[in-house]
């Protein structure tokens, strides 16, 4: 039995963790709709239910917000290291060979799954904030242990206390992009955990699928399509340009929604209460014109927006330069990531599908054998 190419539509697991029903729009965590918790509960709760299976109690709540700020520090080696390449590296290969260093540093190898977990989330923000701040030639910051994750993650990045609604939406987004089954990075991570390796490796693995634009690595192109197009007025013939030259509009189409993204629609929300109106004006006649035009060149096969496209606004108008986005939703998803493989873990089975082997068959040999080089 062949599956169909890119495993479209295959069941390859169970989960307990994300259920996402593509026709209606929704994604549910656990049994919560996603769309009421982001913004209603923190990140840290949510953070909570995905690793330990419910929302937590106050001391629940305070216990695990205690334990991602006591991890937030970074072991010197590691330190050295964002000083060393941060000024010539781009951010995701540091990020990944940061969280393989702290993987190495582990020897104890006596932490459980999920306290690696915590430790693997709560570091993210302060490699993310040292790299960024050592490339733009200022001193690194010590964590601040009064700070909840997204709030410490933007004073790690600028130095000041941010503001309150800052807080707030950067807190949506991270609920918000907390896990979504078996995306590309969520089945990478399982497929390594598979083979009973270390989280950090299983993570290190995630973060490897998101360099390129179809996964995670959307909001950069979006951002910079939205500057491209510069004004309302142009959006209908820069899309027009772009998809007769058979190019795909970043930020739309999911390969499970046939429907707008939920998450897109609490993003868009957001992003109008928070970026100047000009911008989201700009931003939603190219949302309009794309969606227009998709549909007149794929009436069978809705193409909506997805949560990459208003990603992009929120994420620059709390502060996030656009060379950090995906290292941001990195950050968020770690905690998917991190709950998928302690869920591989509980009832393992190791990944190995097969391959029909098309290439040619029955080659001989022709002439001498070589024989091996000695220098
Ligand atoms: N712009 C233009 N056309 C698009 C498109 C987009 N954003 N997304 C899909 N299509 C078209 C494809 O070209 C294809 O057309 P064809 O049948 O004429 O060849 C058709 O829609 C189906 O696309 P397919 O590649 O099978 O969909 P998929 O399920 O594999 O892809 C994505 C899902 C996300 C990879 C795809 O929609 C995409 O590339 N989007 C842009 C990148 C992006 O926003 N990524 C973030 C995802 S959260």
């Amino acid at each position: 039995m062949r599956a169909p190419k890119g495993l479209e539509g295959v069941i390859v697991t169970s989960t307990e963790l994300t259920k996402i029903d593509g026709q209606a729009g929704r994604l549910i965590y656990r049994g919560y709709d996603v769309t009421e918790l982001a913004g209603n509960v923190s990140y840290e709760s949510v953070a909570h239910l995905l690793w330990f299976g419910q929302l937590p109690t106050p001391p629940q709540l305070s216990e695990l917000k205690l334990k991602l700020a006591a991890s937030r520090n970074l072991p010197r080696i590691v330190e050295e290291f964002l000083k060393t390449v941060s000024g010539v590296a781009e951010p995701l290969s540091v990020l990944q060979t940061s969280v393989s260093l702290l993987g190495g540093l582990d020897i104890s190898k006596k932490s459980s799954t999920i306290d690696s977990s915590i430790a693997l989330s709560a570091r993210l923000p302060t490699i993310i904030g040292g790299y960024y701040r050592v490339r733009h030639g200022e001193k690194p910051l010590a964590p601040r242990s009064d700070l909840g994750h997204a709030a410490n993650y933007l004073y790690m990045l600028t130095g000041k206390v941010p503001k309150d609604q800052h807080v707030h939406a950067l807190d949506a987004y991270f609920t918000l992009l907390a896990d979504h089954s078996l995306g590309a990075s969520t089945f990478v991570a399982r497929v390594a955990a598979s083979t009973l390796t270390d989280v950090y490796s299983a993570v290190v693995a995630a973060i490897s699928t998101l360099k390129g634009p179809l996964h995670g690595g959307a909001p950069i192109y979006v951002w910079e399509m939205i500057q491209s197009i510069g004004k309302p007025e142009r959006a209908a013939g820069w899309l027009r340009e772009r998809l007769e030259k058979g190019e795909r509009i970043m930020g739309f189409g999911h390969r499970v929604y046939r429907t707008e993204d939920p998450r897109s629609r609490v993003l868009k929300r957001l992003a109008r209460q928070l970026v100047d109106p000009g911008l989201f004006n700009l931003a939603e006649t190219v949302e309009n014109e794309a969606r227009q035009l998709l549909h007149q060149s794929h009436p069978d096969r809705p193409l909506d927006t997805n949560v990459e496209f208003y990603s992009s606004l929120v994420l620059h108008a709390v502060g996030i330069p656009p060379e950090l986005f995906t290292s941001t939703f990195a950050c968020a998803r770690s905690v998917g990531w991190t709950a998928h493989i302690v869920e591989q873990l509980r009832d393992n089975r190791l990944f190995r599908p097969e391959a029909e082997y098309t290439g040619p068959s029955d080659q001989v040999l022709r002439g001498k054998p070589e024989t091996p080089a000695v220098s």
